[in-house]
C-alpha cells in the first residue's frame, strides 16, 4: 500500500519547524529551463534553539526562509511550524508565528516614521495603517526599550526620534528588537548583519542571540559569518544545491572548528567547495 506525503505524521513530537521533501524551482532568465532552489529539502527544528543555516550562493538558503515565511510557496513538500501545516498559508496568515529580519536595513524599518512608532506598527500590524495613536502607548514603549536595551547602543532613549538619519546598524538592531517584541515562535534571520561594518555586525550579531535566547524564540539566521554560526549557535546546517549537506550540533559541533568546514564539505558532497572564500577565516 502506497502511503502519500499527507498522509505521513508531518512533524515529529515536539518539533517547531517540520519541512519534508520541499521542492521548488524557479524559471531560469530568458530560456525554458528550471532551476532547482530547493531539492527535497527535509529539516526538523526543535523549540528554542539558534540555528545558522550556511552554504555557497545559490545554495537554497533565502528560498528556505521565504518558503518558511510564506513569501513563496513550495512545488511540492509540506511546512509545519508550531503543530499547524502552514504549507499553502500566505504569510498574513502566519505572522503571529513568523518573524524575519532582512539583509538590507532600509527594508526592515521606515525611515519616515519614529522608531516608536516603527515599534507600534511591528505589534499592531499593517491592517491598522498608520492611525498610530490608537495604541498601548506605554506599554509597547516599555517592551522596545527592553529589548533595545540589549544592544548597547543607547536606543531605548531615542524612541521618539525619526528613523530618517538611523546607521545600517542602528536600523537591523531595531529591526531585530521589533520582531521580539511581537513575540513569534520561529525568527528568520537572513544574512541581517551582512551589510554592516565587522565591529557592528559582531555587536548585533551578538546580541540577537541573546535577545532569541531571552524571548525563547526559535531561531535560523543565515549567515556567511561561519565564526558567528559556529560559536554563537546550537546547530549549523550547512546547504548545497537546495538540499542539506551538513547538520553539526552538540559535541561534534563544538568539536569542529571553522577553519574544518571546507575540508568536511568536500568530503561529504564528494567535490570542492564552488567558493573557497565563504569559509574563510575572519
Ligand atoms: N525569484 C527567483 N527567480 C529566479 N531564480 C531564483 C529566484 N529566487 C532564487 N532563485 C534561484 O534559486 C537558487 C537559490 O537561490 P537562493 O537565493 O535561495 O540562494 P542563497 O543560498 O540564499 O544564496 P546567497 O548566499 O547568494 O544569498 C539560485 O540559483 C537563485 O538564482
Ligand atoms: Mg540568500
Amino acid at each position: 500500500m502506497s502511503s502519500s506525503l499527507s498522509e505521513q505524521p508531518a512533524t515529529p513530537r515536539g518539533a517547531l519547524v517540520t519541512v519534508r521533501g520541499a521542492e521548488k524551482q524557479f524559471p531560469a532568465l530568458g530560456g525554458r529551463e528550471m532551476i532547482t532552489a530547493l531539492d527535497g529539502l527535509d529539516i526538523t527544528i526543535s523549540p528554542g534553539s539558534f540555528v545558522a543555516l550556511i552554504g555557497s550562493n545559490g545554495a537554497g538558503k533565502s528560498t528556505l526562509l521565504s518558503v518558511l515565511m510564506g513569501a513563496q510557496f513550495l512545488d511540492e513538500g509540506a511546512i509545519e511550524i508550531d503543530g499547524e501545516a502552514v504549507t499553502d498559508q500566505p504569510s498574513w496568515q502566519r505572522s503571529d508565528k513568523v518573524a524575519m529580519v532582512r539583509q538590507n536595513p532600509e527594508n526592515n524599518v521606515l525611515g519616515g516614521l519614529t522608531i516608536e512608532e516603527n515599534f507600534a506598527l511591528a505589534v499592531m500590524g499593517p491592517r491598522r495603517g498608520l492611525r498610530l495613536r490608537r495604541y498601548p502607548r506605554a506599554e509597547i514603549r516599555a517592551n522596545a526599550a527592553a529589548a533595545l536595551a540589549g544592544f548597547g547602543m543607547g536606543l531605548e532613549d531615542r524612541l521618539d526620534e525619526s528613523s530618517a538619519t538611523l546607521s545600517g546598524g542602528q536600523r537591523q538592531a531595531i529591526a531585530v528588537a521589533m520582531a521580539a517584541v511581537r513575540k513569534p515562535r520561529l525568527l528568520l534571520l537572513d544574512e541581517h548583519t551582512a551589510a554592516l561594518d565587522p565591529k557592528r555586525a559582531r555587536i548585533v550579531g551578538e546580541a540577537t542571540t541573546e535577545i532569541a535566547r531571552q524571548h525563547g524564540m526559535t531561531t535560523i539566521m543565515v549567515t556567511h559569518d561561519l565564526a558567528h554560526a559556529m560559536h554563537q549557535t546550537d546547530r549549523v546546517l550547512m546547504m548545497h544545491r537546495g538540499r542539506v549537506v551538513l547538520d553539526l550540533s552538540g559535541p561534534e559541533k563544538d568539536g569542529t572548528g571553522v577553519s574544518d568546514l571546507a575540508g568536511i564539505f568536500e568530503r561529504v558532497v564528494g567535490e570542492a567547495l564552488p567558493d573557497r572564500t565563504l569559509l574563510a577565516v575572519s
